[in-house]
């Protein structure tokens, strides 16, 4: 193990001490609050601009709590750095916008596959690679929302680098969506697209192109077809049940994972 310090992480391996699993939320306001929920001894490790970490145990495991910031460009530094220090296991846990009439919130949209609407993604793989979940990274949240009877989606993530234009938003400086941009909601409503995020697409093709395993489960806070204001209620909640349900699925996939370390 170095001590050799990433740049923008502020991380070595060292202080890492063999951690291979990832939880990575966007906002670094939320890292303690997810780091402690897993482990009440958790304890701060970095902060450097976007990126605040710290380091719980789970289960015997070392559990890196790193945000990422938003977006695909802060994602992909984050990845790199974190990749080289020996991470494997990638959770990134979020917020979101359902586009189903049929979602209701709160609801925990776990992504099985994203529509790459960033560019970050495009500096590592073509356009034809797919933006695919790990299985059982997936499976592991999946069993877990189950076993906690917390509400949740199963599907495809459009991932946009920009929150206005790109998911179809109107209320913007000038109100005008380009014509790329201009009735891609209902196409993505009409291809059975769950939800608008703003990171799986990178999460997800640059961990395949690593050879590693990444999942994506982001609570539902608006509705783009109901209400376009979080309430208070709904954010709350979506946090807790994001919280609760993170912690199981690492549970579950420590327990079940055989692979040596
Ligand atoms: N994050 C997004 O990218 N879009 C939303 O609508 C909500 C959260």
């Amino acid at each position: 193990m170095t001590n050799e310090v990433k740049y923008h992480v502020r991380l070595s391996e060292s202080m890492l001490e063999g951690a291979r699993y990832a939880v990575l939320p966007g906002d670094p306001g939320r890292v303690e609050k997810t780091a402690r929920n897993i482990d009440p001894n958790a304890r701060f490790l970095a902060q450097n601009r976007e990126y605040t970490s710290w380091l719980a145990t789970l289960n015997g495991e070392r559990i890196l709590v790193c945000s990422t910031g938003i977006g695909g460009p802060s994602v992909s530094i984050a990845l790199e750095e974190l990749a080289a220090l020996g991470l494997k296991y990638f959770y990134r846990i979020g917020t979101t916008g359902v586009i189903q009439p049929d979602i209701d919130l709160p609801c925990l949209i776990i992504t099985t596959g994203a529509v790459r609407l960033d560019g970050a993604s495009t500096h590592y793989a073509p356009i034809e690679y797919p933006a695919v979940a790990d299985l059982e990274l997936t499976n592991s949240l999946v069993d877990a929302a189950r076993e906690l009877n917390l509400p949740y989606r199963t599907g495809i993530t459009a991932s946009s680098d920009t929150f206005y234009p790109g998911q179809e938003r109107y209320d913007t400086y000038t109100g005008y969506v380009p014509k790329r941009f201009q009735g891609t909601m209902q196409e993505w409503q009409k291809l059975h697209v769950l939800n608008y995020e703003m990171e799986s697409a990178t999460l997800l093709t640059i961990i395949n192109t690593f050879g590693l395993q990444a999942a994506m489960v982001a609570s539902a806070i608006v509705s783009r077809v109901k209400e376009e204001t979080p309430d208070d209620h709904v954010l709350r909640l979506a946090e807790e049940q994001l919280a609760t349900l993170i912690k199981h699925a690492l549970e579950l996939h420590i327990n079940r994972n055989t692979r040596p370390a």
